[in-house]
């Protein structure tokens, strides 16, 4: 029970990695706050999972883009819970898209949520956790798409690049508050996103969906693709006392698809 008593908040935690995530930190005696963007059945569905592994859970609706409901979603965890202990940054989105084609749209879109709405949601996180003087400690989902080239993301590559460089130097800037931030990279897990982006990628190189998860699978040494569960153990290891004395990485869980730090 590595989490007693924790107040942990988790965006995007109504599904895929987020809902693991939220999972692993009730059964470890964490209470949470899950952001969901607009699906308010998986929300409850998390809950309730959540509910089961033996933790309280609250879910909250919330647009990473907007700097009130990140305000709201902190001030949510402290009415409920009396405080903010950690934070786990995971709402994201994808498109594809060949890089001559992209679209302004669609270069918006991946950096307002997954650029923009890291910075939102961890500069309120902080200032919540400065005034509590306890320290804290914060994760945000990157990819491994963060640190090398990815075909057909090109956007999404630079909103995730950009999610290490603002992680590494607001870790720097509150190490002296004892707040810990840290990254994973996952590399191809198994969720809604994934789905989506087999499906693009099949339309946009002319192959068919078999030929794409033969691929993944061809350039993952491990052998298999990503659970969320994977992600979720990284998580919270770096969520744990265990990590006290790491901040500003970016750790890969990407079964050896990318083996340099
Ligand atoms: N699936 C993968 O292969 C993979 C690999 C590397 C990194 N990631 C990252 O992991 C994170 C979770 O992805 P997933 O695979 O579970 O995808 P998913 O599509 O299953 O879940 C995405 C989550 O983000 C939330 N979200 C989307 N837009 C939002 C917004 N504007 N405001 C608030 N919340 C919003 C959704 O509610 C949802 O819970 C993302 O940051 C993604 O980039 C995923």
């Amino acid at each position: 029970m590595r989490f007693k008593e924790k107040t942990v908040i988790i965006t995007g935690g109504d599904k895929g990695i987020g809902r693991a995530v939220a999972a692993a930190f009730a059964e470890e005696g964490a209470n949470t706050i899950i952001g969901y963007h607009k699906d308010k059945s998986a929300a409850d569905e998390t809950v309730k999972l959540v509910e089961k592994a033996g933790g309280k859970c609250e879910a909250v609706k919330v647009d990473v883009r907007s700097r009130k409901d990140c305000e709201n979603l902190v001030e949510t965890a402290v009415k409920s819970f009396k405080r903010l202990d950690i934070a786990v940054n995971n709402a994201g989105v994808s498109t594809m898209s060949w890089a001559v084609d992209l679209t302004e749209e669609e270069w918006d879109f991946n950096m307002d949520v997954n650029a923009k709405g890291v910075f939102l949601c961890c500069q309120t996180q902080v200032k919540q956790l400065i005034k509590q003087g306890n320290g804290g400690k914060i994760v945000n989902i990157a990819s491994i798409a963060a640190k090398r080239q990815a075909m057909l993301l090109s956007h999404y590559a630079a909103s995730k690049f950009a999610v290490l460089g603002f992680s590494k130097s607001l870790a720097l800037e509150v190490a002296p508050h004892n707040i810990n931030v840290n990254c994973v990279c996952p590399g191809l897990v198994k969720t809604a996103m994934q789905e989506r982006e087999i499906g693009w990628e099949a339309k946009l190189r002319g192959l068919t969906e078999e030929e794409v998860i033969n691929e993944y699978n061809s350039h993952i040494p491990l052998g298999r693709l990503e659970e969320p569960e994977d992600v979720a153990k990284v998580v919270l290891f770096l969520a744990s006392d265990e990590a006290g004395y790491m901040t500003g990485q970016a750790i890969n869980i990407a079964g050896g698809m990318e083996m340099a730090v």
